[in-house]
């Protein structure tokens, strides 16, 4: 009998749901470490429950952006191969974060999630997943709604150097909302004192979040997470997966590198990234073409997922899965039996009951 060969127009079709199983299982692995003050115990548990999913995943995966080297966090970086790489498997660019929140999850805090944009090639894209080399972004984020009024209207458009109080009046403009109604989310940071302090005097609605944001990012674009603006600066890898996730969903973001200190701004300078500096990056050029997938598992709640729910027998994981060709946006509310459910972990090579 002749075997057919395996059709790898749209690859990412036939190969997505097996990304969100690898953020499920990276979730449901962390969850023992959910308050008990151990971040780096969590996050290793989700590289360990992420790499081993992978390891049944007939692709040849290279992480072009890994977790921030921000702490010793035991994390996957830059370079690291994932999945079989059997000769012939299809290729992909791999953006991750296992836990996108992890301070959080040591405190039994909100607005923890498991994350994975990964890309396949595509004709015309250079690069699909832009490895930002600042440590942060300033990032500005809105969803479909706000995108729309500014094509249509051609005349508002909102500029992430432009003063916060005309961004303000834009999106109550688009969303047809008084300004003290629009909601804006915000890393709360000592760094961020002044807009805050804008936001306020403009009297918009805020919501400071003390950590994660790639959900706070992508929440404007969902309809009814509340959220209406996500401003401030925060880690350059979360804007790129942030980027992927507003990109399906039809919103888009605006962001800056913002060099730490005068250190880092010479160092970008020495290593050819000069030209950079001050460029707006939009969610386009952060995650670019079609061929990119999208996911997240809610370890926590947050404004984009509800976080794992764990009711004796049973835990209950809500995903996200996107598609940047389709836009189809799909939730995924998943039921797993912990009597019969098991987790494949690098670390040895085994299944493992939660
Ligand atoms: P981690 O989970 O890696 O700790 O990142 C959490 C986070 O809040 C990100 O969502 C955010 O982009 C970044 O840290 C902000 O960095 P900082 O904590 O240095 O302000």
């Amino acid at each position: 009998m002749r075997i057919r060969r395996q059709n790898y127009h749209d690859i990412e079709r036939i190969i997505e749901f097996d990304f969100v199983r690898a953020t499920e299982a990276a979730a449901l692995n962390s969850l023992p470490w959910l308050g008990r003050g151990e971040k780096e115990k969590a996050d290793a548990a989700a590289c360990d429950a992420l790499r081993g999913m992978f390891d049944l995943m007939n692709i040849c995966g290279e992480v072009v952006i890994g977790e921030g080297i921000k702490d010793d966090a035991p994390g996957i970086f830059k370079g690291e191969q994932l999945g079989t790489w059997v000769p012939g498997s299809p290729p992909f660019d791999i953006a991750l974060d296992p836990i996108d929140g992890t301070t959080n999850i040591s405190k039994g805090a909100p607005n923890s999630i498991s994350c994975i944009a990964a890309a396949s090639p595509e004709e015309g894209v250079k690069v699909a997943l832009r490895d930002i080399p600042s440590f942060y972004m300033m990032k500005l984020a809105y969803g479909p709604r706000v995108l729309q009024h500014m094509q249509i209207s051609g005349i508002a458009t909102i500029k992430i150097e432009s003063p916060i109080e005309e961004t303000l009046l834009v999106v109550a403009q688009a969303l047809n909302k008084r300004v003290q109604d629009v909601v804006v989310t915000m890393l709360d940071r000592p760094r961020h004192q002044e807009i805050v302090a804008e936001i306020r005097t403009v009297g918009a609605s805020l919501r400071l979040i003390s950590d994660g944001d790639i959900a706070a990012a992508m929440a404007p674009s969902l309809t009814d997470s509340g959220i209406d603006l996500y401003l401030g600066i925060g880690g350059a890898p979360e804007a790129v997966l942030a980027a992927a996730g507003i990109k399906c969903l039809g919103g888009d973001m605006q962001c800056v590198m913002w060099p730490r200190d005068e250190k880092e701004r010479k160092s970008l300078i020495a290593d050819g990234h000069g030209a950079d500096l001050g460029r707006v990056f939009f969610a386009d050029d952060l995650a670019n073409g079609k061929n990119i997938i999208f996911c997240a598992t809610g370890i926590s709640d947050s404004a984009l997922l509800r976080g794992v729910k764990s009711q004796g027998a049973t835990a209950t994981t809500y995903s996200i899965l996107m598609r940047a060709k389709s836009r189809t946006v799909r939730f995924i509310r998943a039921s797993h039996d912990l009597q019969n459910k098991t987790i494949r972990l690098r670390s040895d090579n085994r299944e493992h009951r939660i």
